[in-house]
This record gives structure tokens, C-alpha cells and sequence, in this order.
């Protein structure tokens, strides 16, 4: 039937990533958005941390279309007080290129968020390409430190400290600068 009313756009879900084939659909995406995309070297891109983090995969309709990590880092990490214990270190966000701007991005990190609650993290903590520190301020996140480089991109530290529920983002800290 040609003509009616054109298909809704899909519902866009975050589930983790814990099969093989899922794991392999996240790197994947991973590696088209920063190997290929960004030219960083593969060697970097995958790392010692992935066997014991937790991902997850953004399903545009049927499509895998994006991906993230949680991986908890011990007090102190990145220059955080140690006494807001244990950190929720998000990483490795992508989404492929013909899926931007329709909110996915924003979905994976309340979904790594909501992984962090579940862990009992209050603390969470990101690598935040600079370009990139714009779309995780508006996600309740605050930059601190100086820029830094990571795989020939600069860099700035975020975090964001949880609320227990997914209820209005929490003002911003201070920059520690
Ligand atoms: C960053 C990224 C994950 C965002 O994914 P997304 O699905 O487009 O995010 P959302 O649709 O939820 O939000 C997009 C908003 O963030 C902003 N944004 C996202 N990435 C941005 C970037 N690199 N530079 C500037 N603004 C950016 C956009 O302005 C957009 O807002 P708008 O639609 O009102 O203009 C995606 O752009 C990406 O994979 N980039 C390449 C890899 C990367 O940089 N990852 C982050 C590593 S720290």
C-alpha cells in the first residue's frame, strides 16, 4: 500500500549487552564511531577494562545504533574525594552517525546511570571529549581539572553525583579550578 500516514520513528530502548552477540554488536559500533570516525588507534580503543564492565546497547527499533560502559573504580579515582567512595566511570558513549540527535546518546547515559544506582554508586565520573562536554552538562554533569589528552583527543573530567531517583538533575559542584 503506498501513500497513508508515514511509520511513527521507532522507540529507541537501552538493555545491556551481556551475550556474545550483543557484546560484538557494542563493539562494533564502538569501533565505527572511534576507530573509523575519530582515528583512534584500535589498539587503545579496547581495552583491559571491558571484560569487567557492564555495557549496554541502544536498539533503534531493531537496530543496534549505540553503546556504553560502566565500569566502578575504586575511591579517589580521577581526583575525586575518596570520601564520596567508590566511582561509577561511564565510558567508551557512541552512537553510529545516522543515529544522532534523536536522543539516544541521552538515553544510554541515564541507562549506565540507572546500572550505577543499582550498584549503589552515587558517584559518577566521565571522560568527556571536549566537543562533547556541552551534550553531558545538559545531563547534569560539571567539568573539572584541566583539558587533557586521551588517544590524541582532548579531554575533560566530568561528574555528576546521583539523586536516588531519575527526579531533577542535582545543581551543579563547583569547578574544582
Ligand atoms: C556524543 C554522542 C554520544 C551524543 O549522541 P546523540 O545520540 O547525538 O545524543 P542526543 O541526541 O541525546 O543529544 C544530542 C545533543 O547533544 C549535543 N551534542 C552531542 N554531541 C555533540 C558534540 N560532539 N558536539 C556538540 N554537541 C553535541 C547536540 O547539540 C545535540 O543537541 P541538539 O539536538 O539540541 O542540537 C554522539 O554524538 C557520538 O557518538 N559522538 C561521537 C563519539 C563521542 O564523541 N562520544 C563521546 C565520548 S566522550
Amino acid at each position: 500500500m503506498t501513500g497513508g500516514t508515514p511509520d511513527p520513528e521507532p522507540t529507541v530502548r537501552v538493555r545491556p549487552a551481556a551475550t556474545p552477540a550483543d557484546l560484538g554488536r557494542a563493539f562494533a559500533i564502538r569501533h565505527a564511531v572511534f576507530v573509523s570516525e575519530q582515528q583512534v588507534p584500535v589498539e587503545l580503543e579496547r581495552d583491559e577494562r571491558d571484560a569487567a564492565a557492564r555495557h549496554v546497547l541502544a536498539w533503534f527499533g531493531d537496530v543496534p545504533a549505540g553503546t556504553g560502559r560502566l565500569v566502578a573504580e575504586t575511591p579517589g579515582y580521577a581526583g575525586l574525594s575518596p570520601d564520596l567512595g567508590p566511582v561509577a566511570h561511564l565510558g567508551r558513549i557512541a552512537v553510529l552517525v545516522e543515529y544522532r540527535r534523536r536522543g539516544v546518546g541521552a538515553l544510554l547515559v541515564v541507562a549506565l546511570e540507572d546500572q550505577a544506582r543499582r550498584l549503589g554508586l552515587s558517584m559518577v565520573y566521565l571522560g568527556a571529549q571536549v566537543p562533547a562536554v556541552g551534550f553531558y552538562h545538559r545531563l547534569g554533569y560539571q567539568a573539572y581539572g584541566a583539558v587533557f589528552d586521551d588517544a590524541g583527543i582532548d579531554h575533560r573530567h566530568m561528574r555528576r553525583i546521583l539523586g536516588p531517583t531519575d527526579g531533577p538533575r542535582p545543581a551543579p559542584l563547583a569547578d574544582e579550578r
